[in-house]
């Protein structure tokens, strides 16, 4: 979503602010600008399009030459994508942009409108940087706490006063903003990867404090006014994260990264042969103490909590509810102080899943955040917080954090299975180690890209696709399908295979290709009838199974086999060919795999 820069310092700030940009470009976006200091007024450019239609019009109009300013992606959510709703939004003496969505923005229009003020955008921005210049009477933090005590909903902003040249003023709610400092330099920006090339350090902003980018320095506020000294963060990613090191896309880099994450997610939490969570503060005696686990997350990140449930529920015999955010932050869920909220979350900002968590507390609930980004809002807030720590991930497609997730549930269902006695300690420890074995597994899988080429060859020029499988092939099916849909734009639904023939098996003609993911033994003869019933309807099969399993003509077209671990745990090695698929379907057909169209890599607004 909405991708936020600024720069101050005494480097060419225009070129630093669209380089910064593009950093961001994988949140997704629609349109683009900027506002600098130029000879003390504010300049601002900015079209509809993309980041370098933006730079051709800087050209065409002239460079602008200053060395403070900000910068803004937007994905737009109050009106189209066009010249005039993009921002930075204001007039000549107050330039702001903006992430997030201001929830009272038409009250506030109304009041400014009896004030004399005209609209030009369609935008709830506008209304931001109009009550800005109501309040403004020469103290800009005055005028942006009377404007935060006023507005609700989410924002980040990034403000310059025309009367406070080379400054920059920031503030944040609920939608992300950091702030980086380097040598002479600051920054404020939406995410690590638009400063990393000049410095690593930064400060996360708390709710609605205020930061003040002078002369390459920091000055931060608490929501009244005062001084507040905090901790200087230094991100471990490296530039080398943040390019794509040869590969075409990111998403094939982060799909070839899974055997270094998965290691780097679960080697600190293995002791002795035995997993050990306690760094987050669940130790056995809590985790056995639950009498309901409930997952709760979005997209990718809620396929991820569907595997966790199978394996609890499996082998630790705990009802695990699995929900979708948006709908559990609104049905009212029954939880209780003896429940336990699990929120999975790559970025750690999805706003759904920032409010579910919320509520969660207030109901009592303990809650623990499975979270890639450190720092994130929704680490921040959840009682307990296990870091995925899978680097840095820039495509939209989400890859590599998927796995580091379910490796995270394998983790915790295997201690809670022991803390409960629900398995012995040898078992504990096989399976452990059936987990450690995993990287290793995966490069032998990632060495099926041949395979899954020639399979995402053959589905090109589908429109409809089904992805079929029974528990956690279910699970699988899942993820495998939202990969294909959200990057190629080909239509696939997944299936329970036993549910296919109660509506589903109508639809399937040879146009039809089938994805049957059968990895899990006890269920796989019946798996086998279900694609047996495609394939006699004219269907085309692929199947994803075990190397060592033979899968007859009547069965299957093409099969992918993956090397066998621990039924359990063969979910860590189904989700590659499966990307991988998805990934190859996308590149064939001519795609912006990275940025597919219409989405955001973080969704911070409902
Ligand atoms: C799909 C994808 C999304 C995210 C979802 C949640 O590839 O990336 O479905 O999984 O938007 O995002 P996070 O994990 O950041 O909360």
């Amino acid at each position: 979503m909405c991708g936020i820069v600024g720069y101050i310092g005494k480097k060419d700030c225009t070129k630093i602010l669209l380089d910064s940009l593009s950093k961001l470009e994988y949140r997704g976006y629609d349109s683009a600008g900027i506002a600098v200091f130029e000879n003390s007024e504010i300049r601002v450019e900015k079209t509809k399009g993309r980041i370098a239609q933006l730079e051709e019009k800087i050209h065409r109009n002239g460079w602008i030459n200053g060395s403070c300013g900000i910068g803004h992606t937007r994905w737009a959510t109050h009106g189209e994508p066009s010249d005039v709703n993009s921002h930075p939004h204001g007039n000549a003496n107050i330039s702001i942009v903006h992430n997030g969505i201001i929830e009272n923005y038409s009250k506030i229009k109304a009041f400014l409108e009896t004030k004399g003020y005209v609209f030009e955008s369609q935008t709830d921005t506008e209304t931001v940087a109009k009550l800005l210049d109501y309040y403004y009477n020469g103290d800009p933090i005055d005028a942006i706490r009377n404007v935060i005590s006023d507005i609700e909903g989410s924002y980040a902003l990034g403000i310059l006063f025309k009367d406070f040249p080379n400054k920059i003023y920031a503030v944040r709610k609920d939608s992300p903003l950091i702030v980086g400092v380097g040598d002479d330099e600051a920054f404020i920006a939406s995410d690590i990867p638009a400063f990393l090339k000049f410095t690593n350090k930064y400060y996360l902003l708390e709710t609605n404090e205020i930061v003040v980018l002078d002369n390459g320095k920091a000055e931060i506020f608490d929501k009244h006014g005062f001084t507040i000294q905090k901790e200087l963060m230094v991100a471990d990613w490296d530039m080398e994260a943040a390019e794509k090191g040869g590969y075409e896309h990111f998403m094939l880099k982060e799909i070839n990264e899974q055997p270094s994450a998965i290691s780097s997610t679960i080697s600190p939490r293995i002791a002795d042969g035995m997993p050990n969570l306690n760094e987050c503060g669940l130790t056995q005696e809590k985790l056995a103490s639950y009498s309901n686990i409930f997952v709760v997350a979005c997209g990718t990140a809620m396929h991820a909590g569907l595997v966790g449930k199978y394996v609890i529920e499996q082998i630790g015999r705990i009802p695990v509810t699995v929900d979708v955010a948006s709908e559990f932050r609104y049905r009212n869920p029954i939880i209780t102080n003896k429940d336990l909220v699990i929120v999975v979350s790559q970025s750690g900002e999805t706003a759904d899943t920032l409010e579910a968590l919320r509520l969660s507390k207030k109901m009592g609930a303990d809650t623990l955040a499975i979270v890639n980004v450190v720092g994130s809002s929704i680490s921040r807030e959840a009682d307990m917080v296990i870091y995925t720590h899978a680097g840095l991930e820039i495509s939209v497609a989400s890859t590599k954090a998927y796995s580091v997730q379910i490796a995270v549930f394998y983790l915790l269902a295997f201690e809670l299975a022991y803390a409960k006695g629900a398995i012995s300690k040898e078992e504990c420890m096989r399976l452990t180690k059936e987990l450690e074995s995993v990287p290793a597994m995966l490069e032998i899988v990632l060495k099926q890209d041949v395979i899954c080429k020639y399979v995402a060859s053959t589905l090109v020029n589908a429109e409809n696709l089904l992805y079929i499988g029974r528990g956690l092939d279910y699970a699988m099916s899942m993820e495998g399908s939202l990969k294909l849909k959200e990057i190629s734009y080909i239509h696939s639904e997944s299936y329970a295979a036993g549910e296919l023939k109660h509506g589903t098996i109508s639809l399937v003609t040879d146009a039809m290709p089938v994805i049957a993911v059968a990895t899990q033994r006890n269920l796989f003869d019946k798996t086998v009838s279900n694609a047996k019933e495609v394939k006699a309807r004219g269907g085309k099969v692929i199947f994803v199974t075990h190397n060592y399993i033979n899968v007859d003509d009547d069965v299957a077209d093409y099969k992918i086999g993956l090397p066998t671990i621990d039924d359990l745990l063969m979910p860590m090695l189904t989700v590659v060919p499966l990307q991988l698929i998805a990934y190859y379907t996308s590149v064939l057909r001519g795609n912006d795999v990275d940025k597919p169209r219409n989405l955001a890599k973080s969704v911070t607004v409902e």
